[in-house]
């Protein structure tokens, strides 16, 4: 068994292996993408924890047999056949679950061979963690690839503490119920001693199910810890009459190190030098996202288009730069939302570029911490107008790195950040009119109006770290003494 008493369960390790990786026998890893492991990972790394994940290649000879050391954390490969990745990962997990928490933006696709990769697929990760736990160990299950591991997981160790996070929104109760597994999911999550969601309106929807799907009955009413979303409540299943509890842990950056970064002077010449290299604009807008279609990438376009047709900005005085980062090609709501995206920056740049200046600087690629953070020091405006997010954690970071007091955050109210960021350009995503009124508006902003918000959002964001969420989860999760007022 494993010496470490913090093991991390995630369906992707905080490494993957390069497509081309095995050539020539040697192993090449870059960082996975997704703000859940850059979240977890440099956590993680202070508690010398392990870290249970799939690799990211279904290459037969691909995934390394055995644990190994990285950066001081313990990495377990969890190896996925071609049919499992099919099955489990773009089908089950990013074609039924991730659409369907996501609002169904997207109409989820329910297929019986899906869930059953799915089942299958949690019972291997199980079965690892099971093996490598140490007796009494501490094991924390992240997000919706592997709800069904808790329970699996308890079923084998029942002496572990089990915890379980979920990183995207937990959706409307109306649409949970479309899910013909929809009480399998639930007692899988059951399996866990704490469920934690971002925001407590997901807390909510997740003890409504399990009331009514899996017989839970409420102990304790809601308690809200301070101005903390605490401990929405504690529940006992009728099974195991174990005590679950469920609440909100809205997920951080590590602000400090970001903070950190951005102040220094490699970095604030590179931001100048990207300026530079735009052509030295009067403003730069900057959108960073994974090409998912819950990130309203088309929405920010066609706010910029019409806002160029109708003369209120103009491409001389105003770049966009939006660096979209590969993400689940092979499903195929990916891909046709990527072409549409190109399409649209085609046409934009058609119409208002000229040579040498195009008004859209679209880069289909993943950029590094440092490159990162000179982009979000460049931007006088960030555009964050996601459909529907858990976090997102890209607006959060824009605001760690503007330690100047300047730059204006456009953040969709419908980002899980939104209610931490009320200082922000909050608009309504599906209102085209209020995209475009809350763009002009941070490209117009005083410096003075600027520092002001930009003073509010640090404020929030530098006390609520990553740190923080982490340890406020583990404590919770730890702590046995149950919490709340009981019932009358
Ligand atoms: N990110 C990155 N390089 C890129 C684009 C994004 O490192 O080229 C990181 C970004 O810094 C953030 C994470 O990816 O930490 C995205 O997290 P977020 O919560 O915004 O969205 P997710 O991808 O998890 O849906
Ligand atoms: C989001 C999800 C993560 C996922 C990441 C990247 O952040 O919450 O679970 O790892 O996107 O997606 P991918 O499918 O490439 O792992």
């Amino acid at each position: 068994a494993a010496g470490a008493g913090l093991v991390v369960v995630a369906n992707r390790l905080p490494v993957s292996l390069e497509e081309d990786g095995t050539d020539g026998g040697r192993r090449r890893w870059r960082r996975s993408p997704g703000g859940l492991v850059n979240a977890l990972e440099p956590f993680l790394r202070t508690q010398r924890g392990a870290w249970v994940g799939w690799p990211g290649t279904a290459k037969a000879g691909g995934t390394p047999a055995r644990a190994w050391r990285h950066d001081g954390l313990l990495l377990y490969p969890v190896a996925l056949t071609a049919d499992e990745v099919d099955g489990f990962y773009e089908g089950f997990s990013n074609a039924t679950l991730w659409p369907l928490y996501h609002d169904v933006i997207m109409p989820p696709r329910y297929r019986r061979s899906w869930w059953d990769a799915y089942v299958h697929v949690n019972r291997k990760f199980a079965q690892a963690t099971a093996d490598i736990s140490a007796r009494g160990a501490t094991v924390w299950v992240q997000d919706y690839q592997l709800q069904l591991v808790p329970a699996m997981l308890r079923e084998l160790r029942p002496d572990l503490r089990i915890g379980f996070f979920l990183h995207i929104p937990f959706p409307p109760v109306e649409l949970f119920m479309q899910v013909p597994w929809r009480t399998e999911l639930i007692q899988g999550l059951l399996g866990a001693d704490l469920i934690g969601f971002h925001r407590p309106g997901g807390a909510r929807n997740f003890q409504w199910l399990a009331r009514r799907l899996a017989g839970v009955r409420e102990e304790r009413a809601v308690s809200d810890v301070g101005d903390e979303p605490g401990l929405l409540g504690v529940a006992e299943s009728p099974a195991g009459r174990r005590t679950v509890k469920v609440g909100a842990f809205p997920i951080s950056i590590d602000a400090a190190d970001l903070d950190r970064l951005a102040r220094r002077a490699d970095v604030q010449r590179r931001a100048e030098q990207i300026r530079a290299q735009l052509g030295n604009p009067r403003k730069i807008v900057l959108g960073v996202d994974r090409l998912d279609y819950t990130k309203g990438i088309d929405i920010r376009l066609r706010a910029l288009h019409e806002l160029l047709a109708e003369g209120r900005v103009t491409a001389e005085t105003t770049t966009m730069v939006q660096i979209a980062t590969p993400s689940r090609e092979r499903v195929e709501h990916y891909l046709r939302m990527r072409e549409d995206i190109e399409r649209t920056v085609g046409r934009i740049n058609g119409e208002f570029g000229r040579v040498g200046h195009p008004a859209v600087h679209y880069l289909h690629t993943s950029v590094g911490r440092e490159e990162l953070a000179a982009l979000y020091r460049a931007a006088d405006v960030m555009l964050v107008t996601p459909l529907r997010d858990g976090m997102n954690l890209v607006a959060k970071e824009y605001v760690a790195c503007r330690h100047d007091l300047q730059g204006a955050l456009v953040l969709s109210e419908f980002a899980g950040a939104a209610a931490e960021l009320t200082s922000a350009f909050q608009v309504n995503p599906y209102h085209l009119e209020e995209v475009k009124s809350g763009l002009e508006k941070a490209l117009t902003i005083s410096r003075a109006e600027a520092g002001r918000r930009m003073g509010a959002l640090r404020a929030q964001v530098l006390t609520h770290d990553v740190g923080h969420w982490a340890q406020s989860f583990l404590s919770t999760l730890e702590d046995r003494t149950p919490v709340g007022e009981p019932v009358r």
